[in-house]
């Protein structure tokens, strides 16, 4: 079996008519943590969705090992079976389920088996009290009428909750005030200190704070052109993605 838990080779896929993953080579240990960058539009949201098997896409050619497993033969529901999850650039509005009543499904549908509402409730409220998080909150419906910084936060309290063994995080930083980037940071380093492995779409520096990076890929329109280690960030930051194409 492959040392990587999820291992992306020569990965070509897109939509009906067109090709946006153009060849994407990835490798990432369980436990560790990966940065994914590159320009608006190079295909890291789409590579996000491939891996999850949304169906809007399609996989033309290449390979995707996650735990042993052959993706590209899983359902969606199968994905999040094995482990998989992803926090959306923009996380769907859901009116009448609410934040507590949809994870408690979404943990039933994972374990197979109905977990006890007291054990359920337990584990809620520490997760609140860990992200600083009202109550009240998880009462409501998911996702319907929360500001930006507080479907983020959601996505995080999903993540804690689920306990995914690999989660894609897509610019789950973006928009933030400082008081919301404090409580995603925490959540993931949680996450991580527990032995999550992580694939992190960003293009701030802010979130990767205090986090151990363990390499950065960076895509551009739809390959990936460089790696590195955590320091690949602050190189991009300050000299922008013009001439990593050619290299
Ligand atoms: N569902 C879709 N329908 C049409 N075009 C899409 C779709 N998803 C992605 N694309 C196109 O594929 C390219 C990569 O998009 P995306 O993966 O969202 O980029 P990134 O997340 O890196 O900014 C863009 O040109 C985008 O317009
Ligand atoms: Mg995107």
């Amino acid at each position: 079996m492959s040392e990587y838990i999820l291992d992306i080779k020569d990965l070509h896929a897109g939509i009906e008519g067109e090709e946006i993953l153009k060849g994407v080579d990835l490798r990432i240990a369980a436990g560790e943590t990966h940065v994914l960058m590159g320009p608006n539009g190079a295909g890291k949201s789409t590579l996000g969705n491939v891996i999850m098997g949304n169906p809007v896409y399609k996989v033309n050619s290449g390979s995707m090992i996650f735990d042993g497993k052959d993706l590209t033969e899983m359902s969606v529901d199968e994905r999040a079976k094995a482990g998989l999850f992803m926090s959306f650039q923009n996380p769907l509005e859901v009116p009448g389920l609410t934040m507590d009543n949809f994870i408690r499904s979404a943990l039933r549908e994972r374990t197979g088996k109905a977990i006890k509402i007291f054990q359920f409730k337990k584990k809620l409220e520490e997760t609140c009290s860990l992200l600083d998080m009202d109550e009240a909150y998880v009462q409501r419906d998911l996702n319907v009428g929360f500001s930006g910084g507080e479907k983020k936060k959601a996505e995080i309290f999903q993540l804690l909750m689920l306990e995914p063994k690999f989660a894609i995080l897509d610019e789950t930083d973006s928009g933030l005030d400082v008081d919301a980037v404090r409580i995603v940071s925490k959540g993931v380093d949680i996450f991580r200190k527990n032995g999550g492995t992580l694939l992190i779409i960003t293009h701030s520096t802010r979130i990767l704070e205090g986090l151990n990076v363990d390499a950065t890929h960076v895509i551009v329109d739809g390959k990936v052109v460089k790696e590195g280690g955590a320091e690949l960030v602050e190189t991009i930051n300050a000299g922008g993605f013009e001439g990593l194409k050619n290299e």
